[in-house]
């Protein structure tokens, strides 16, 4: 890693740096993913952010989680995106999953639960601000646990496909149809979970339509095992591994060597393989031949996921797979810098360390050559949306 990267990373972190007061009087301090293009806070953007910015500025790093904190609803819910400097404008905000149609500070949605694996990481040992963190993170997990695992299998759920990140994923195309993200019944579903105040219970009672889903339960089982490292508290180390059994008991299919979502009203196993099939290599708990698998068979199959860049978002095998650009449609082919962040590690780890260095370096010498975007193709590594993308600089902690 040239010491130019990392130098052109913290200047593009502290130029989305945003800090004040909100009206209500609440200080915030985040990073926006993308200037020009996603000027609010981003939940799993921020966990990415801070973990980098801890190379770089410990107290930016904990000032960016502690305003996620400062966000959460008195229930517990982290919003996907909250509008600190500025509430959305009329043509965005019926975009956004909000409580109200204008006006709102947040979105009434979530994202992909890596609050705690964030927090563990950015306090770095330092026992008082996990103890901080305790208080607050317990509140999220655990309503995460109440509200959004209705059938009480230790699986949480989506209600809407954006709240994994993937928002646009093949593997949604079957489960959600016309209503998916981009679409126009996505505007439909939001107003639908609007009406019924975003419970899960009302929304799954009027419509049994949720999502179990694999890379969101994978990010909670890990945030578990981090909160209970931080708090002690067995609960959380016992959640944890209900959720692990329940993925392997439910989600893994033997046959393809894959993980896949359950998605009701069948919840029947949705066979797309993406990125979110392969995340539960990151689980040192499951079986070593489960994971094995994952990697040989899957991650570095140079037909599925072994790219010339990075670890592409959709396997190069399904016919979905698209490598390049499209003007609406996200998470269908390109490799993104978190894809590799959240494997390379267990790679490592299972001692297939001359193909993780060669990702890395894959990734490290195409934003050197074409600057932190959004996501890359696979193939051929030109680079694709936002420019000044947060998460890309993600490459620097790998
Ligand atoms: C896109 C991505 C989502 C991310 C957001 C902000 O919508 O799909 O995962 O959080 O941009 O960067």
């Amino acid at each position: 890693m040239t010491e130019r990267l990392k130098t052109l990373a913290e200047g593009l972190l502290r130029a989305g740096w945003r800090q004040g007061i909100r009206s209500d009087g609440t200080p915030f301090g985040f990073t926006c993913p993308a200037p020009h293009r996603y000027p609010h806070q981003w939940y799993w953007d921020s966990c990415f952010h801070a973990i980098v910015w801890r190379h770089f500025d410990p107290g930016r790093a904990r000032e960016e989680l502690r305003t996620l904190v400062r966000s959460m609803s008195p229930e517990g819910l982290v919003p996907h995106t909250v509008f600190w400097a500025g509430r959305a404008r009329w043509r965005r905000a019926p975009v956004y999953a909000t409580a109200s149609l204008f006006g709102s500070m947040a979105t009434a949605h979530t994202q992909t639960p890596l609050l705690a694996v964030a927090w563990e990481l950015v306090a770095d040992g330092d026992r008082e601000f996990e103890r901080e963190g305790v208080g607050p993170l317990a509140r999220h997990y655990d309503w995460l646990e109440s509200d959004r695992d209705p059938d009480g299998d230790g699986l949480v759920s989506i209600l809407l496909p954006d709240e994994s990140g993937l928002d646009d994923s093949p593997k949604y195309d079957r489960v959600y149809r016309r209503l998916a993200h981009h679409r126009p019944g996505y505007f439909w579903l939001v107003e639908r979970h609007r009406r019924r105040g975003y419970s899960t219970h009302a929304i799954v009672e009027r419509f049994d339509h949720h999502v179990e889903d694999v890379l969101f339960n994978v990010a909670y089982a890990l945030s578990l095992r981090a909160l209970h490292r931080m708090s002690g508290e067995p609960r959380f180390l016992r959640r944890a591994e209900r959720a692990e059994a329940a993925l392997m008991e439910r989600c893994w299919d033997q046959r393809r060597g894959l993980f896949f979502d359950l998605a009701t009203p069948s919840e029947r196993q949705v066979d797309v393989s993406t990125w979110s099939s392969l995340t539960p290599l990151a689980l040192t708990a499951l079986p070593e031949e489960v994971r094995r698998r994952l990697a040989e068979e899957h991650v570095l199959d140079p037909r599925r996921y072994g790219a010339p860049v990075g670890i592409p978002s959709v396997s190069m095998e399904e016919p979905s797979f698209r490598p390049g650009f499209d003007r609406f449609r996200c998470w269908r082919g390109p490799s993104w810098v978190n894809t590799a962040w959240l494997l390379v590690p267990p790679l490592r780890e299972l001692g297939y360390e001359d193909e993780a260095q060669r990702i890395v370096r894959s990734l490290a010498d195409t934003v050197e050559r074409r600057g932190f975007r959004e996501y890359y193709n696979p193939l051929t590594g030109k680079g694709h949306g936002a420019r000044d993308f947060g998460w890309s600089t993600l490459v620097v902690d790998l």
